[in-house]
């Protein structure tokens, strides 16, 4: 299994572009399915994106990847199931529930079930797709068996909290149904600005309300589109972060600032100095941060779950003490127990989580518990006095195109071993000296 080996604190400077929104591209690829010949630019080269090409072959589609671009061409026929096995590789599969419904009038997906993060249940998207004409029943081991046998039907949907999984499954859905759907309560994420983006050049009639409300027009037929996916914001928000923590400088290219506002208030206000452009971000690490003072999750435009793990790194070793308040998933501090491996002070009770910074971090044996959590560890482990082997790697192919090159490339101490693991670590990633764990 690969590891990182981390040779200890670095300073981290330089620019780096960022790839496409891996939770940009998921959704776009399983729109795709109802869709004509496609070519999409800027889809990131992501483990989790791999998946979505495998199950869009297996639904019909043939995908061909070139750099960074993927073309896709709808074939006749093609499967209305996802196999167990691919569903089971990426929990976000559930997304392509509405599409197989809406080119097939039926599909079998298995469960999701939950992950690192908690439960994750489906039941937003489940009842949307009742509302919309679906049938749903549970098939012995978890399947769900869908079929909507007088096709789908346009509605009035109140979304009772603002999942992005469910906003995007549901517009996929409408997108060709008979009639109007409205959705309120939608989740408003960048990434499904995108979508609907993507959709509308492919002949879909989607308007979206200064109140956050979509309202879907279903047409007969979509055809083919030329996109290019946005910049991947959460990436964008974890080099800058990169940077406060080690007390670097780091300009993150190719980027939509105004997709960051949320975590910039937060590293401003902990003492960075931001320089924001049109595409692009330059922050600069003070020696030592602010505290984060409180750090609520929310949905967008809110401060990103998916940065919290990240920014809690930067709290670790900052003065003071910040509390962070997770609202959007029920179990997301399993990044914890690694951070205070590397000598953290955080103390969790239910969705809160108080870390009082503490002056220097050690280098220590880790693993990555999740996506997110598993770059906190690694940005942590480059502030820190000492190696650190990191291991776990596979959840940050997730959702990061080729991570610790790009963070070599901003001088960090860091190497990929891709060989089984010893546990040694004889040599500092770049140095080379000696140095034992
Ligand atoms: C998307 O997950 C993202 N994934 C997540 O990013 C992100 O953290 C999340 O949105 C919130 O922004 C992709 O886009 C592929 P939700 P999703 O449905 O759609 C509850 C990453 O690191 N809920 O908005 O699964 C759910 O349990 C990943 O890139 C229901 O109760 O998120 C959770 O507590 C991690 N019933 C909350 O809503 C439902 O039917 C948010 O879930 C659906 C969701």
């Amino acid at each position: 299994m690969a590891v990182y080996i981390v040779g200890g604190k670095s300073r981290i400077g330089g620019s780096v572009r960022i790839h496409g929104a891996k939770n940009a591209a998921l959704p776009i690829l399983a729109a795709a399915v109802i869709c004509g010949d496609c070519v999409i630019e800027n889809c990131p080269d992501l483990t989790d994106v791999a998946v979505a090409l495998d199950i869009l072959q297996h639904l019909g589609c043939r995908v061909v990847r070139e750099g960074g671009t993927v073309y896709t061409h709808r074939l006749e026929g093609g499967d209305h199931c996802i196999p167990d096995a691919l569903m089971s590789a990426m929990r976000s599969s559930i997304v392509f529930l509405g599409g197989i419904i809406a080119r097939h009038g039926k599909a079998e997906v298995t469960l999701p079930g939950g992950c690192e993060l908690g439960k994750r249940p489906i039941d937003i998207h489940l009842a949307a797709l009742r509302r919309m004409g679906v049938r749903i029943r549970e098939k012995g081991s978890g399947t769900l068996v869908c079929s909507a046998p007088r096709g789908l039907q346009g509605t009035e949907l109140a979304l009772p909290f603002p999942s992005v999984g469910a906003t995007e499954n549901i517009i996929i859905a409408a997108v060709t149904a008979r009639g109007t759907t409205r959705i309120t309560g939608a989740a408003r994420e960048p990434e499904i600005r995108d979508l609907i983006a993507f959709l509308n050049g492919c002949g879909a009639q989607i308007t979206c309300g200064v109140d956050g409300t979509i309202t879907i027009q279903g047409v007969e037929k979509l055809h083919g589109v030329t996109h290019r996916v946005i910049p991947d914001r959460i990436a964008a928000g974890t080099f800058l972060c990169a940077a406060a923590i080690t007390g670097g400088s780091v300009e993150v290219q190719d980027v939509n600032p105004g997709h960051l506002l949320s975590t910039l208030a937060y590293l401003n206000n902990a003492g960075c100095s931001v320089t924001t452009r049109i595409d692009s971000v330059l922050l600069r690490g003070p020696e030592r941060l602010n505290e984060l003072g409180i750090v609520k999750t929310l949905p967008y435009p809110g401060f990103p779950t998916d940065m919290q793990a990240v920014l809690m790194a930067a709290a670790a070793g900052a003065k003071g003490t910040s509390v962070f308040v997770e609202n959007i998933f029920d179990g997301r501090y399993r990044h914890v127990s690694e951070l205070l491996k590397l000598g953290a002070d955080i103390r969790v009770l239910d969705r809160v989580a108080v870390v009082t910074g503490v002056p220097e971090l050690h280098g220590g044996q880790l693993r990555c518990t999740d996506l997110r959590g598993g770059a906190a560890v690694v940005l942590a482990a480059l502030s820190a006095q000492g190696p650190s082997v990191i291991r776990e790697i596979r959840h940050i192919d997730r959702g990061y195109e080729d991570f610790s090159g790009s963070l070599r490339a901003l001088g960090a101490d860091i190497r990929r071993e891709e060989a089984e693991w010893n546990g040694n670590t004889d040599q500092s990633a770049a140095s080379g000296d000696e140095k034992k764990l």
